[in-house]
């Protein structure tokens, strides 16, 4: 979770800005046992790049630190907006990937799900400095 923060002479105001990490996935599906990466953004403060931003801390964090040799994200089939993020992120979607989500009833809006996938060769591929 994240906050931003203003100071005025002694006292501090802050705005819980959302919450984005890692977290092993809680169900069984064909990419499991996997670590996914999730976020949540305050509505007031969509739009601003917050969730690429943190998500990129955690992605090197599961790279470099936790040695992970995959991390996934899923979102509903119509959730532009965290696909937009994943893209940023330079994960990759393989339509044969979509999946329903055990955990969503049958019917409902978000049962089908998109998967992205980033694995660390890639991220170290792309996160590498650019040659002389
Ligand atoms: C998805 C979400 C995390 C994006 O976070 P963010 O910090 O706004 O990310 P960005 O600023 O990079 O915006 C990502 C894309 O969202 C879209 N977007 C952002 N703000 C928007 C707004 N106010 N109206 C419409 N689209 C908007 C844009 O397409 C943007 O891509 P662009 O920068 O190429 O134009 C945020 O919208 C959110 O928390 N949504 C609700 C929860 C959710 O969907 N969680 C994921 C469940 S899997």
């Amino acid at each position: 979770m994240f906050a931003i923060c203003r100071t005025r002479g002694d006292s501090a105001t802050c705005k819980i800005v959302g919450a984005v990490g890692l977290l092993p996935v809680a169900y069984e599906a064909h990419f499991t046992p996997a670590v996914e990466i999730g976020w949540r953004i305050a509505r007031s403060f969509w739009g601003l790049g917050y969730a690429p931003e943190a998500a990129a801390a955690a992605i090197r964090f599961g790279f470099e630190r936790l040695q992970l040799p995959e991390i996934v994200a899923n979102a509903g089939v119509a959730n532009e907006k965290s696909m937009r993020v994943m893209a940023k992120l330079g994960m990759v979607r393989d339509p044969n990937d979509d999946f329903d989500h055990p955990l969503v009833p049958d019917g409902t809006r978000l049962r089908r799900q998109v998967l992205y996938r980033l694995t660390r060769s890639r991220w170290l591929a792309q996160s590498a400095p650019p040659g002389p």
